[in-house]
This record gives C-alpha cells, structure tokens and sequence, in this order.
C-alpha cells in the first residue's frame, strides 16, 4: 500500500539538457530535450522544495555559463544535467518553512516541467495582482531589476541628458529607456530591425531610434543621432558600438557596462579602439551586476508597479510556447530574433 503511494507520485519530467561547452554563439543544438522521472514528493526534512515550472526567462548571460569558466560569478552549467535560469514556477511541495504547495516563485530554477530546489537563488514569493506572471521574469525581475539599478544606481542620471541605449528593445533597454524618458531625458536607442525600430519610436517613447546593421559607420550615425555629443551610454552590447560611442561622449559622460552581448558570439573577443577618449572627456565607464544591489529591490518593484498601473510604463516581450522550444528561443537571442524579452512559458498554471 505504502508503495503504490508514492509510486503515484512518480511523474515524467521533459527537461532541456546542456550537452556540453561551446565555442561561438549558442546553437539549437547545444542543447536536447530530454525524458527523465521525478517524484513529487520532498524529502523529509531536507529543507528543499518542489516547483512546477510556468515560465522560463532566456537571458544573455546564460552563454558565460557555457563555457568552462570557473572565475566568472555563476559557475558553468553541468554537462548532461538541465539548464539553469530563472523562471516563475508554482511550489508543489515543500520543507520549505516560508513556502507552501499552492505559492507562487520567482528565482533560479532548472529548464524542465518539476525541478527540486535545495539552494535558493534570487528567491522571491510573487504576490499575484493584475500583471501578467510571466513579467516576474523580465519587467518586474532580474532584467527590469538591471535597468532600474543600471540607470539609476551606475548612470547618474540628470534631467535633460542626452541618452544612448543599445539592444534598446530588448529585456534591459526598453525599460532603461522609458525610466530615462521619465526622468525627463532625451533618449535615443539602437537596435538591429526596422520593426525594432518602429517599436521604439512608436510604443516605447524613444525620441529617436535606428538600425545600427544599416549603418555602415557607427560613429557617423551617433553623431547624426547626437550632434551635442551623448551624456550617458547605456551599453548592453559592448564591441564596436561602445568603440563609437567612447568618441561621441560629452565631458564629464557615464557609461554604465551592461553586458556585452556582442561579444558571447566570438571565443576570441576584439578590443577597443577608442578608450583614450576617458581621459580628456573625464568619462566615467562602470561595470556592474543587478545580484549586487537586491536590497533595492523592493523600491524598484515599487516605482515600476506604480509606472505600469499609471501606464507610464510598457513591456514588450517575446512568448515561446512549450519547453521544446527553448533552446531556439534562447539561441536566437544571439541572432536578435527576439522581439522584447524572450520567455518560454512550459505551462499556464
Ligand atoms: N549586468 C547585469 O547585471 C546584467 C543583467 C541582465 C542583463 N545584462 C546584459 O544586458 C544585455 C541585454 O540583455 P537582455 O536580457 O535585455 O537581452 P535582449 O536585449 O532581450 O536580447 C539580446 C539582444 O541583443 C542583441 N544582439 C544580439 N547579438 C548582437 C550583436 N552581435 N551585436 C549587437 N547586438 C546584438 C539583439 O538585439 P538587436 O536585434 O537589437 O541586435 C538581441 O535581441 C546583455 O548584454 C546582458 O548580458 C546584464
């Protein structure tokens, strides 16, 4: 009898496996689906929790964990064992004390249907209100968390500054640039569509927009685009574009390094050019990461619930339907065939 009850708590699980590190830009098949079992049942006393996976987020960064690289923040994924990202998932069961079969979570989970969670990362519990789930991954998670605390923490933003956002479209930047427009900047965004292009004039509020794949000088196009020169450059793609914007930076600029997208498509990255530019400029060039500034974490979430529900404030994003897509979903983040932030939603609830 004893059993035939947890026998019954036997389920299949899909779960999308890392086959092992690259070189290059992320390929479909890179990864594989595969069919495993899991039991939905805890272990006694192992303080662990079981999560049905909702949503899963495709982040850039994801690519730095497919390489052997034990200095970087995150360490790799494990060959043959699931991808790791974060998502919004459902407790199923838990010895959890703060989670309950029924609760709602953000954080860092596996990319399969159950995953079992020994060691929280990013835990958040959602309160459900009228925003879509799905956004606890992008606008009111870890990329909408990045452009609030890249813009406001990094940037030392001013009323009337001019702005310069990369990938404006993407899961960062369509956020930094309407935080930007509120803050009473001029904002400017690039991006590598004509449809990008329209999104970011048309439903995000930039003033200015272009395609930089149509623009065979980078640095011509800044100084069309900014004719004063640009006071803060929000880079989240870094090679050539960040070459240019060095030269067209006002005295006194900030560049907040975001990431360098551009960059996880080669094994052997090129340099800079036109670093020189820091010096008589007096520009300040930042790196940082989002994990470093969680305790504002509950004032972000604050002023872009407020900016939403006000509809001052929009996200596109970008739904895959069903786990086996995902490793398309998040090879074409490298292709920018992502419109807005790219989810995959493995089940509704
Ligand atoms: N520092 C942090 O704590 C932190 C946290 C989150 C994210 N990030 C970084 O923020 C950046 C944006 O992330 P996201 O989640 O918002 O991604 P995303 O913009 O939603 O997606 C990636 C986009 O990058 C662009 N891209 C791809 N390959 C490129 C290339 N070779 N050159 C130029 N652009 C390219 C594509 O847009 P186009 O079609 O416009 O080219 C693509 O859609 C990434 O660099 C990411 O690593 C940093």
């Amino acid at each position: 009898m004893k059993l035939l009850a947890s026998m019954e708590q036997i389920m299949r699980n899909k779960q999308v496996i890392f086959n092992g590190f690259i070189e290059g830009a992320p390929k479909v098949t890179d990864m594989e689906i595969k069919m495993s079992n899991i039991e939905l049942k805890v272990p006694k006393g192992s303080g662990a929790f079981l999560v049905k996976n909702l949503y899963l987020s495709c982040d850039p960064y994801m690519r730095g964990r497919m390489r052997d690289n034990i200095a970087s923040y995150l360490p790799p994924f494990v060959p043959g064992q699931p991808i790791q990202g974060f998502g919004v998932s459902k407790v199923v069961d838990s010895e959890n004390p703060n989670l309950k079969p029924g609760d709602l979570v953000s954080g860092m989970t596996g990319w399969e249907e159950y995953s079992l969670i020994q060691t929280p990362l990013q835990l958040r519990k959602i309160q459900q209100n009228d925003i879509p789930l799905s956004y606890f991954v992008g606008l009111l998670g870890m990329p909408g968390f990045t452009a609030y605390v890249g813009f406001y923490e990094v940037c030392s933003p001013k009323k009337g500054d001019y702005i310069f956002v990369s990938a404006a479209s993407g899961a960062v930047g369509q956020l930094v640039g309407q935080l930007a427009k509120l803050h009473g900047c001029y904002v400017v965004g690039s991006a590598g569509s004509s449809q990008k292009v329209d999104l970011l004039k048309n439903k995000l509020g930039f003033d200015e927009a272009f395609n930089y794949k149509e623009e065979p000088d980078l640095d011509a196009a800044l100084r069309r685009y900014f004719p004063e020169g640009i006071d803060i450059y929000f880079d989240n793609v870094g090679g050539p574009m960040l070459d240019a914007a060095l030269l067209n930076m006002r005295i006194h600029g900030r560049i907040a390094i975001c990431g360098m997208v551009a960059l996880h498509s080669y094994s052997d990255p090129q340099g800079l050019h036109n670093v020189f530019s820091l010096v008589p400029k007096r520009i300040t060039m930042r790196g940082f990461l989002q994990s470093d500034f969680l305790h504002l974490y509950p004032q972000f979430l604050e002023h872009v619930i407020r900016n939403y529900e006000q509809h001052k404030i929009v996200y596109i994003e970008d739904m895959n339907e069903g786990l086996e897509s995902a490793p398309a979903a998040f090879a074409g983040l490298f292709s920018g065939k992502n419109i807005g932030k790219q989810v995959v939603c493995v089940a509704r609830e």
